[in-house]
């Protein structure tokens, strides 16, 4: 495949790394203001994506919508990893519908968040018969991060929501008694960790996924770039990529 990469920081840096290590080319590395060499151009235009296959985007929320307006409009498919415009959903599929795009987009490419949010989803159906029991999420990032809740912390609470009759929605750092409630800490380096929690009076059900490293969001972003490179058009998140990933167990 070749690749163009939109945003070279810390996910983008990983991205290159592993694209090379896999045998791909990266054709494009677009950044305004990483001071790498490497960098190939400061903004997302038709030339600056030298004709790549496919662009492999983590950047920043503020460009999110005008860099997506732009893929769909180039007509090249897209692997959109940035977090914190998902508010703008509506906004973005309004906007690309007619374009025929090929996106897919996540708030976490690993592979094991998305074995991990299937099992949450069949863990919430069992605990769903128990309404002893309340439901809690909790998530940890390293400090810089720009977003919190995390995007994967809100595709958790998406996940299991339609499960859980009593709870109609969820709260960020409040409680009320139909809603799950979100916390998140900000500490050190910390990659990601995420938890699942079912509390009653009497005991607790923990379910959580940690991440060691950046590695698996990135090599999952490069498997999600041969599937949506591999001439599927429309906006994708990962729960289409994990029907096909788990076996059609999700
Ligand atoms: N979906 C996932 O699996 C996943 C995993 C980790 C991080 N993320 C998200 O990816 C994004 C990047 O994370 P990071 O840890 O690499 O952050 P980072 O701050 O290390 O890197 C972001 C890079 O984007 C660049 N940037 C800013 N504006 C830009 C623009 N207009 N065009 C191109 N590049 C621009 C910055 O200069 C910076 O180099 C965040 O939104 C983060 O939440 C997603």
């Amino acid at each position: 495949m070749n690749i163009a990469i939109v945003g070279f920081g810390k996910m983008g840096h990983m991205i290159f790394e592993k694209a090379i290590a896999n045998g791909e080319n990266v054709v494009a590395i677009i950044d305004p203001w990483s001071p790498s060499s490497e960098v190939t151009a400061m903004s997302v235009d038709k030339k600056s994506l030298n004709n790549a296959d496919v662009v492999i985007d983590f950047s920043h929320p503020a460009c999110a919508l005008e860099n997506i307006h732009s893929y769909a409009e180039f007509g090249i498919p897209a692997v959109v990893g940035t977090t914190g415009w998902y508010d703008d959903i509506e906004e973005v599929k309004k906007d690309i519908a007619l374009l025929n795009p090929a996106i897919i987009y996540s708030g976490n490419f690993s592979l094991g968040v998305c074995a991990y949010l299937s099992i949450a989803k069949a863990a919430s159906a069992i605990m769903n018969n128990l309404k002893d029991y309340e439901v809690g999420i909790k998530e940890v990032h390293h400090t810089q991060k720009k977003d919190a809740p995390s995007g994967t912390a809100l595709m958790l609470a998406n996940t299991v929501l339609p499960k859980l009759d009593s709870y109609t929605g969820y709260l960020i750092e409040e409680k009320e008694e139909d809603k799950i409630t979100i916390h998140s800490e900000r500490i050190g380096n910390e990659p990601g960790l995420h938890e699942l929690t079912f509390t009653s009076s009497v005991d607790e059900i923990k379910l959580s996924h940690h991440a060691f490293s950046r590695e698996g969001f990135a090599s999952g972003a490069l498997v999600a770039a041969k599937w949506i490179s591999d001439g599927r058009r429309g906006l994708f998140t990962m729960d289409d990529f994990s029907n096909e990933l788990l076996g059609g167990l999700v």
